[in-house]
């Protein structure tokens, strides 16, 4: 299996070909510069891998560099800026794509444009299959399952503060200029309403929350008929990305040691409510954020190019069984729970 890992000299692009070289997958190193994609390759532990260059700017050279290939995984972000090419070319190569954006604009116009040249192509297309935007989804899928109805899907990355990168505080800070957004009657509107309080799994206090555009706000209500879809994330998380500006986001490092990433835990959970009244909670955590949007982007591109899932433009939870995809996740530390 052949997987083509675009943005590979990037940081998540780095672990994403690493994973695929310790399951035995050949990884494909695409990207705009030869000698750093070479230098991650040694650094993922791939040094034999395939190299190919090719920027975005040219259609052509980028459909041809992922020629042979079964799927692209698209690891070059902010994708609000760089995404498109990189799918328009997976789906004119003949590949499955996915992708590991966290900007909801962005995801939302793949998911509303890229179906039918990809159905046309005989390929699945999914992107935000990353640690926030798939186990999200997949756990939105089976929590809104409990109800008959859903009237009301809230979707919290819970995570505490915590290091990223700097290509993820360059993307969160375009998200979190776009403002929140929430989904009510069969439409996207900017989010209304100000902060509230959660129980979260294993925290003894209520947490604030504050409303932020995660990918669910566009990926649930593809597969999820509620009549309203909100999203947020923790306050103090909120608060730090208010204070991302270019020349913060230009101090943060471009990757995590090993020990910010052994701290790096995520958890997203779910809080459903039928016309009734009636609850429904799940979620999902795990440890190593940038570890595990590796290993998910890897199954997912492992699961798409076995076959299975219908050709077009997927939400997570429309391209796999949920519940099987988290299970898979197991041995990487991942739990989850509908209670
Ligand atoms: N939602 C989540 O939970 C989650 C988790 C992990 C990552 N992500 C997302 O994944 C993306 C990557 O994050 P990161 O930390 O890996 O970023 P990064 O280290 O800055 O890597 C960015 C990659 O994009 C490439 N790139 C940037 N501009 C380009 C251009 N104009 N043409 C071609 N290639 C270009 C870079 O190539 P060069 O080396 O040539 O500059 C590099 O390979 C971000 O959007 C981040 O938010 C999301």
């Amino acid at each position: 299996m052949k997987i083509a890992v675009y943005g590979a000299s990037g940081f998540t692009g780095g672990l994403a070909a690493a994973e695929l070289g310790r399951r035995g997958l050949s990884p494909v190193l695409v990207g705009r510069d030869a000698e750093r994609l070479r230098k991650a390759a040694a650094d993922a532990g791939v040094a034999g891998a395939e190299v190919r260059v090719a920027g975005l700017d040219d259609p052509r050279a980028l459909a041809a560099a992922f020629d042979g290939c079964d799927a692209v995984l698209n690891a070059a972000g902010p994708f609000a800026l760089w995404g498109e090419p990189v799918v328009r070319a997976a789906i004119a190569a003949g590949c499955h794509y996915l992708d590991t954006a966290g900007e909801q604009v962005y995801i939302r116009h793949v998911l509303d444009t890229a179906g039918p040249d990809a159905e046309r192509a005989g390929v699945t297309v999914v992107p935000a299959m990353a640690d926030d935007g798939g186990p999200g989804d997949l756990i939105a899928h089976l929590t809104a399952r409990e109800l008959t109805t859903v009237a009301d899907l809230l979707v919290v990355d819970a995570r505490r503060p915590g290091a990223a990168s700097r290509g993820t505080a360059r993307s969160m800070s375009a998200v979190f200029d776009a403002g929140p957004l929430e989904y009510v009657g069969g439409t996207w509107r900017p989010a209304t309403g100000g902060g509230s309080w959660i129980a979260v799994p294993g925290e003894a206090e209520q947490v604030s929350l504050t409303p932020f555009a995660l990918p669910g706000i566009v990926t649930v209500p593809r597969h999820v008929p509620a009549g309203r879809v909100r999203s947020g994330i923790r306050t103090e998380v909120a608060e730090l990305f208010a204070s991302l500006t270019p020349d913060v986001v230009d101090s943060v490092p471009e990757v995590l040691d090993q020990e910010a990433r052994s701290t790096n835990r995520w958890l997203m959970l779910v809080e459903a409510v039928d016309d009734a009244g009636r609850r429904a909670r799940g979620w999902a955590t795990g440890p190593d954020a940038y570890g595990l949007t590796a290993v998910i982007a890897v199954e997912g591109a492992r699961r798409l190019v076995a076959g299975g899932a219908p050709a077009g433009a997927l939400t997570p939870a429309q391209a796999f069984d949920a519940a099987d995809f988290l299970d898979a996740l197991a041995p990487h530390g991942v739990t989850w729970q509908i209670a």
